[in-house]
Formats: C-alpha cells, sequence, structure tokens
C-alpha cells in the first residue's frame, strides 16, 4: 500500500463561533470543538486510507483557552501515525485575530480512527511517513498513547505495554 506523509491528509475547517453554539460565559461550547474536530480527523483518515472510518476514541483533548462568540476557528487534522487498521489524528485548533488576521493556537486534541470495511470489520490502511521535525515527533508518542488509550479502554493489560512502561522505567 503507498505511504502518505502527514500533508497530504491535512484537513483544515474553518468556521465561525455563532450565538447558538456557545455557553453562559459566551465562549464555545466544548462539544461543539468537539464535533468539529471529530469531523475534520474522521476528513483526514479518509483522505489517508480511501475507506469508511469510524471515531475508536479520543484520546486526548486540552481545552487550553476558550473560543469566544464570533472568533473564526481553524481546526487543522493530520494523521500523525497509522497502525494496523487504525490511525491517530493530531488536530490543532487555532483562532484568528479580527484586526490583525494573527493565528494563535487556542486548543489540540488526539484521535483515534479506524478504517473499516462495509461491514464494519478493520482493514489495514497504508503507513504514514512523517517528514518535518514536529510530524517526527507526533510518530514516535504515537505507539505510547495507543497503548495508553488500549489500557484505559481495558482491551490491553498494563504489562503488556512495553513502550508506555518504559516512560516510567527509563
Ligand atoms: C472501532 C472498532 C471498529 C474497533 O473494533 P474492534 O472489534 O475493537 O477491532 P480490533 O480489536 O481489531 O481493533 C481495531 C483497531 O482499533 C484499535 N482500537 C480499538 N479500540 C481502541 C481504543 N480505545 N484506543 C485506541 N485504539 C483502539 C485497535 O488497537 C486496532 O488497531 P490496529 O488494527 O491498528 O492494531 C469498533 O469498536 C467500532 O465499530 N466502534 C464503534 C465506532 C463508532 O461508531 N464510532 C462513532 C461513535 S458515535
Amino acid at each position: 500500500m503507498q505511504a502518505n506523509t502527514p500533508e497530504q491528509t491535512k484537513t483544515i475547517l474553518t468556521d465561525l463561533v455563532l450565538p447558538s453554539e456557545t455557553n453562559p460565559l459566551n465562549n464555545l461550547f466544548g462539544g461543539e470543538l468537539l464535533a468539529r474536530m471529530d469531523r475534520a480527523a474522521s476528513i483526514s483518515a479518509r483522505r489517508h486510507s480511501r475507506r469508511i472510518t469510524v471515531t475508536a476514541s479520543v484520546n486526548h483533548v486540552a481545552f487550553n483557552r476558550s473560543v469566544p462568540l464570533g472568533s473564526v476557528v481553524t481546526v487543522e487534522a493530520k494523521v500523525s501515525r497509522a497502525f494496523k487498521s487504525s490511525m491517530e489524528i493530531y488536530i490543532d485548533v487555532w483562532i484568528e485575530d479580527r484586526i490583525s488576521g494573527q493565528k494563535s493556537k487556542a486548543n489540540e486534541a488526539i484521535y483515534t480512527f479506524v478504517a473499516v470495511d462495509e461491514t464494519g470489520t478493520p482493514v489495514p490502511v497504508p503507513p504514514i511517513e512523517p517528514q518535518t521535525k514536529l510530524e517526527k515527533e507526533r510518530y514516535e508518542g504515537a505507539l505510547r498513547r495507543k497503548q495508553l488509550s488500549l489500557v484505559l479502554a481495558g482491551k490491553m493489560k498494563p504489562q503488556d505495554a512495553t513502550e508506555l512502561k518504559a516512560l516510567f522505567t527509563d
């Protein structure tokens, strides 16, 4: 199967924050941001695998900064690593300043998607070849994050999570 670079899987969703999408502090509702990130990640996973893809897990979400009503929000998703049938998608969220047009990082998240056939059975996906320093760092960390996610989901025994354990013992 033909490998892709993370850049080839890049998906950018840009949209406004409207009143119906905010909490009582007039900031973007967390669930709305999760949905936007899920959509972008799903397209990214599909671009990489050319398959039906489903969300298997939300591994990490950091709501570091609130996103005010009226903001222009850009959600950027890329596949950071592919395993057998699963793919880790790294998502960066940016807010654009209305006056200067400068983009600043607001939040980030990591999702796992699985490629499946028409019956919902997992199918193999091509490898990812990271190019930049950041892409290589994210690629390197992805196996540990997969193991952590599987352990938390009760799908892997902690003693089998070799790369994850090494973080605490080396
Ligand atoms: C995701 C799904 C296809 C996995 O099916 P499964 O029977 O667990 O299949 P497997 O055990 O073969 O796992 C498939 C892959 O997913 C990975 N995976 C499964 N659960 C995971 C989790 N919680 N975290 C990270 N990876 C996970 C496995 O490690 C495996 O990866 P690999 O093939 O790259 O090694 C299945 O659970 C499913 O269809 N879930 C519902 C998806 C959905 O509807 N999402 C939207 C929610 S509203």
